[in-house]
């Protein structure tokens, strides 16, 4: 939700604390702000907008300090404006804080404090913080003053403190929102994601929840809330610092779209044999005995992830032959969910930190189900909460709008039906070679596949000024068809709808007239007559159709070359061809948006990780 960032080291900190804000704008950027420490007094620069407004700030008024604290910001309480931006500080204005979340009794909290005398001038909840710290110092340490007043907080939050009464240390705080720790040669850094730590270091530390890190330039030291040492895990984060870069792409959603196909090679790699036709998830941590114990599945996500979901239950209905039910992370826990006995709960979750997907898997683990999750971002919330974990290997994903690790996710999910399959004995290593064999040939066709990026182009300058799309799959690719519509309407705030192609005579076919576009989602499977049909009911009422199929069919006895378009995407298995679908929806909704000249990585009120409910 938002994006923190603290150092201490030699180097001059307000350019370092800068660029970790620039590698973490993608967590939100409605306002940015950085604080400094030097000769005992605090130096203080904010800005509402995006950190460029910082950046100009700053150059109109420099700030230098011997160690400080970033933050840029997605709104969740207070307006996004300069005086609500981060850092805030307390009455000495000697106390500063930058925080990720939301403090839930801030109010109540607030009223006790002005009681008190303490004068408060924004209107956020982490405000408080700052003056409930500077109520509890008793000259024994700001980290003891801040374990004082984390007794009285309720809530989830990241926090990062310094003061200028307490020089040369940082103390960082985490429950819930995530925090990882840099420990570099000398210097150290403590931010809500790796991407502004790698390019220092890659040796990184991830906060648990109810824990805390006391940085000083000497080093680091784990303790949990009441001050109890806690040991911690050194963990070497493999991505390269030019990865998170844009790598000569205009926008990391393009460049993520493109990475595709190496994403898929990272996720299968490792855990399939051709040879044996075995799987190998034993990353996972959860016994084959539990799992072939399995009865039912629930997944639970949201977005682009709930949408991966619906195509897993395809993938694990027929191949491991269990009843799948997904639903939505944020509706779960309020309809007094069933959770029978041998349950797998699987959620799906990039970032790992999005709070009602980690509210509906404790309420399916409370209920007593098992439960994996299929996550992109190591040591993050959702690793640490589930029975156990498969990886995503799609590397960091900055778009705000997920591409990559949607369909690693559904590589992830084909891998678990195969795994769940052969461990209930529905699918024998033999019959499992022919799916290998297609997973392993998947990055060639998403390659193929990209291919078709100009065709794409060309289709985005015909069609990149109509206010409305409707999105029409069947089966498989009925999850597709929502999954493009959502694209579009993410980042070049187009209204679009995906439906069940089947429906359309069940009321939204009167939407259609020869202003609003339908892509159709047709490749050459059971349902293909079916979808051959309802391009035809589309034609015959003066739409316009974006038809997707297999090579091969060129569609001509239905389509009009002069208003309609034909992609042709290479054959693949029916359980493959959402992952290739979604390639052409995803450029499709990219191209549009550049068109339109929308910020396609930051799209307005939207932001990468959604960590509060
Ligand atoms: C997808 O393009 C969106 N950014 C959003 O729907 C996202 O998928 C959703 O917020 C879930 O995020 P997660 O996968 O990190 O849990």
């Amino acid at each position: 939700m938002c994006g923190i960032i603290g150092y201490i080291g030699p180097k001059e900190v307000v350019p370092v604390l800068i660029e970790g804000l620039r590698r973490l704008e993608y967590r939100g950027y409605d306002s940015a702000g950085v604080a400094v420490v030097h000769a005992g007094a605090v130096d203080l620069r904010r800005s509402a907008g995006k950190l460029s407004k910082l950046e100009d700030v700053i150059r109109l008024e420099p700030i230098a300090g011997d160690y400080g604290v970033g933050h840029t910001r997605w709104a969740t309480h207070g307006r996004p404006t300069e005086e609500n931006a981060h850092p805030h500080r307390d009455c000495t204005g000697k106390i500063v804080v930058v925080h990720n979340g939301i403090i839930e009794n801030y109010l109540e909290l607030k009223h006790e404090l002005q009681r008190q005398g303490h004068k408060f001038v924004t209107e956020t909840d982490t405000e408080i913080v700052a003056h409930l710290v500077e109520r509890e110092m008793r000259n024994d340490g700001l980290e003891n003053a801040v374990r004082r007043a984390l007794l009285l907080m309720r809530g989830l939050f990241a926090l990062v403190l310094i003061s200028a009464d307490d020089p040369e240390k940082i103390v960082a705080v985490r429950n819930g929102p995530p925090i990882v720790v840099g420990l570099g040669d000398g210097e150290f850094f403590v931010a809500s994601d790796t991407p502004p730590i790698l390019g220092h270091t890659r040796d990184v530390v991830f906060l648990g929840d109810e824990e805390m890190a006391v940085i000083t330039k000497s080093g680091v030291v784990f303790t949990d809330f009441f001050g109890r040492a806690v040991s911690k895990v050194t963990q070497r984060v493999l991505w390269d610092p030019i990865m998170a870069e844009k790598a000569g792409f205009k926008h990391f959603m393009l460049k993520e779209i493109f990475e595709q196909p190496t994403a898929a090679r990272e996720t299968i790699l490792g855990r399939v044999s051709q040879d044996s036709g075995k799987v190998f998830l034993e990353e996972m941590a959860i016994s084959d005995a539990t799992l072939a114990a399995v009865e039912r599945v629930t997944i639970l996500a949201c977005g682009t992830s709930w949408h991966a979901g619906l195509v897993g239950k395809f993938m694990i209905e027929q191949i491991a032959r269990l009843p799948v039910e997904v639903d939505y992370g944020s509706e779960y826990r309020y309809r007094s969910p069933i959770v029978p006995p041998r349950t797998l709960a699987v959620v799906i979750t990039q970032s790992g930190e999005t709070a009602d997907t980690l509210a509906a898997l404790r309420e399916a683990s409370r209920q007593g189900a098992s439960s994996i999750s299929i996550c992109n971002v190591v040591g993050s919330m959702a690793t640490r909460e589930s029975g156990g974990t498969i990886y995503t290997h799609a590397g960091p994903e900055i778009g705000v709008a997920s591409t990559k690790a949607f369909t690693s996710q559904l590589v992830a999910l084909y891998l678990l039906a195969l795994r769940l399959g052969q461990l209930r004995g529905a699918l024998s290593p033999d019959a499992s070679k022919p799916h290998i064999d297609a997973l392993l040939q998947l990055p060639l066709l998403l390659e193929q596949t990209l291919k078709l990026a100009p065709e794409v182009e060309e289709i985005a300058s015909r069609f990149h000024t109509r206010t409305d799309f409707l999105y029409l799959g069947r089966g498989i690719n009925y999850p597709i068809a929502l999954e493009g519509a959502l694209k579009l309407k993410e980042i070049s705030y187009i209204h679009a709808e995906g439906y069940p192609a089947g429906e359309m005579k069940h009321g939204p076919i009167a939407l259609i007239d020869e202003r609003m576009p339908v892509v159709a989602l047709a490749p050459r499977d059971q349902v293909f007559e079916k979808m051959m049909g309802n391009m035809q009911e589309v034609k015959a009422r003066g739409g316009s159709v974006i038809a997707l199929t297999t090579q091969g069919d060129d569609l001509s006895s239905i389509l009009d070359r002069s208003r309609d378009v034909v992609l042709q995407l290479p054959h693949a298995p029916a359980l493959l061809m959402p992952i290739l679908m979604a390639l052409p929806l995803q450029l499709l909704a990219y191209d549009i948006a550049v068109r339109r000249g929308c910020d396609v990585d930051q799209p307005r009120n939207l932001a990468k990780s959604v960590t509060v409910e």
